[in-house]
């Protein structure tokens, strides 16, 4: 087995490109290579960098991520695709996401 006796989270971790594999590298599924966890936006502020790569570093970057239509690659979702959004709802967004940080202090 490709994996045998090694812990999934130390590949992922150490290498880029094993990660981009996803999911897959948990299941070894053909269904679940270029698969992420949709994470929670709970307190999503002060959790930058952002992805599982961390490749973008600011709420507003995210926000320009999606709107572009995300990084194109043979697994993307098809509910990821240009939004075209106006300066305001680019905003607004932004300003949703500050909103979701929690008044207590994180554990
Ligand atoms: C404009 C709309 C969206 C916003 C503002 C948004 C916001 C975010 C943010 C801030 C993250 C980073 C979370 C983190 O690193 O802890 C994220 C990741 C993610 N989002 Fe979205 N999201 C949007 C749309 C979507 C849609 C439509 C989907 C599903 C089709 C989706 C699925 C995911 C997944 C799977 C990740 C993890 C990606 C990775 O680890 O590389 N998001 N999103």
């Amino acid at each position: 087995m490709l994996l045998a006796g090694k812990n999934p989270d130390d590949l992922i971790l150490t290498n880029a490109q094993r990660s981009e594999l996803g999911r897959f590298n948990v299941t070894q599924t053909i269904s679940a290579l270029g698969k992420f966890k949709t994470p929670s936006l709970r307190n999503i502020a002060l959790t930058a960098p952002y992805m599982h790569d961390g490749s973008i570093k600011t709420l507003t970057e995210v926000v320009e991520h999606y709107d572009k239509g995300g990084d194109k690659n043979r697994f993307i979702d098809a509910k990821i695709f240009p939004l075209h959004l106006t300066p305001q709802e680019k905003a607004d967004l932004e300003g949703f996401m500050q909103a979701l940080t929690s008044q207590q202090p994180l554990e």
